[in-house]
């Protein structure tokens, strides 16, 4: 199963301006917060996964998610890590054996992301 979205830049960098720390408590998760180090395009990054894993799940479980649902670090080469922080739908997780990731990426004026969900088995 997969999600996608696409995001504008600015308006992220606008939502930053506007609301700051308000807008940065509402979306993201201290952990990501932590790892903004002023740098807009982390965040919209991270807007546009979130909201591509809710939409994944939603197909998937037809289950309703959060923004902060999902938190997306990152490894040391770079590429992104997902967490999923609903309990409800880490449990599915776990009882069918399925795995997340999301895949970002950026341009002047858009970030777009992807979440795919899959079968543990498919990956090894
Ligand atoms: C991943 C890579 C193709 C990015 O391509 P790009 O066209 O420059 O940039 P894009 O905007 O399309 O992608 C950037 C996103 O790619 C993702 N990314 C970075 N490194 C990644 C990796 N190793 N695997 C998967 N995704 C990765 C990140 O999510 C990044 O966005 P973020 O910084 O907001 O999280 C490029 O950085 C690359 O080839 N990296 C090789 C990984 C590596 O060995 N890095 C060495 C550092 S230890």
């Amino acid at each position: 199963m997969l999600g996608i979205d696409i995001v504008k830049n600015a308006r992220i960098e606008s939502a930053l301006s506007r609301f700051g720390v308000h807008f940065l408590n509402k979306v993201y998760t201290t952990s990501e917060i932590n790892l903004y180090k002023n740098n807009t395009q982390f965040l919209c990054g991270r807007f546009a996964s979130k909201e591509a894993c809710i939409k994944a799940c939603f197909m998937a479980f037809s289950i309703k998610s959060y923004l902060k649902d999902f938190e997306i670090l990152k490894a040391q080469n770079g590429m992104p890590i997902l967490n999923i922080l609903n309990q409800e739908i880490k449990d599915i997780f776990l009882k069918n054996h399925l795995k997340a990731f999301v895949s970002i990426s950026h341009e002047k004026e858009y970030t777009v992301a992807v979440c795919y969900i899959t079968k543990e088995e498919v990956i090894c």
